[in-house]
């Protein structure tokens, strides 16, 4: 399957303030919004910081009261417009063995893996209500489904556990996404393969200024999202290797297949 979207599309979804967690902003300037709305971000603005550890149990709580709002994102014209749901099948159609699916989210893309090719799913997400609702979504795989909480940043599976890492739109929320690949590094198995799409800076020279003047404005409206991140530049600092690249809406989302850097050793 090819996937095909107009850079012309490009949109940004993000959320916006409620009175409640705009109170909670001015107390600790790290939150972020709640009901959702749709627009381009096209106004720099002033920072707050959702990225650090202490701020780490507040994204779980964050999400934890978005969960039930957060499909709905999914089931608007949007997301054919945009081809999320092609991208969604570009990285599943990929996954195959002792899959894990980090940050999992309401568990969107369960439905588009090939339950013949997985022989193991793990799910795992910091909220737990979002995992909740990926959970009942996971008898499309059977028996071969489980979630669990989990920290991106310091898995509890052993080194070379899964096959297929996969992983969608994820990356921008991470406090540490470095941290991120150095375990994702070490629980790919010598032989697997990462699959993403995520939002990343754009290589189109003046939108990625843009990114970089709005990341800050943009990170408060939508739940802490980096949109001005270098992935492949993250993986291949960690010990990957990029086998496929391909951008997307003005280039400012990318899907990336990866695999293990056999020269470079796990930590
Ligand atoms: C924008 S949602 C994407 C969800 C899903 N991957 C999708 O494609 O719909 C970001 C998800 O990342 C999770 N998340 C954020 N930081 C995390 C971390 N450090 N460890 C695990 N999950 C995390 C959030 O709880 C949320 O479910």
């Amino acid at each position: 399957m090819e996937v095909h979207l107009s850079s012309s599309s490009l949109a940004f979804v993000t959320w916006s303030s409620s009175s409640t967690s705009r109170r909670r902003v001015r107390q600790d300037a790290c939150n972020v919004s709640r009901r959702r709305i749709l627009g381009c971000v096209l106004s720099a603005g002033l920072g707050l910081r959702i990225d650090t550890v202490k701020n780490r149990p507040l994204l779980a709580a964050e999400y934890d009261r978005y969960a039930a709002e957060y499909d709905a994102l999914e089931e608007s014209v949007f997301a054919d417009g945009f081809g999320l749901k092609d991208l969604r099948e570009f990285v599943t159609k990929r996954a195959d063995g002792e899959v894990l699916e980090l940050a999992v989210g309401t568990g969107l893309n369960i439905g588009y893996y090939d339950a013949s090719r997985v022989e193991s799913f793990m799910g795992v997400d910091i909220s737990e209500e979002m995992l909740k609702i990926a959970s009942a979504r996971g008898s499309s795989l059977g028996t071969k489904a489980s979630f669990q909480i989990e920290d991106a940043s310091r898995l509890s599976f052993k080194s070379s556990s899964f096959d297929t890492i996969v992983d969608t739109y994820s990356f921008c929320t991470f406090y540490d996404p470095q941290a991120v690949i150095t375990e994702l590094r070490r629980v790919c198995k010598p032989t697997g393969k990462l699959v993403l799409v995520e939002h990343v800076r754009s290589d189109n020279r003046i939108l990625g200024v843009y990114q970089n003047v709005t990341n800050a404005a943009v990170k408060t409206m939508s739940k802490g999202c980096a949109w001005n991140q270098n992935i492949p530049q993250l993986l291949e600092n960690e010990g990957f290797q990029i086998s496929f690249q391909k951008r997307f809406l003005a280039g400012t989302v990318i899907a990336v297949v990866a695999r293990p850097r056999l020269d470079t050793q796990s930590t």
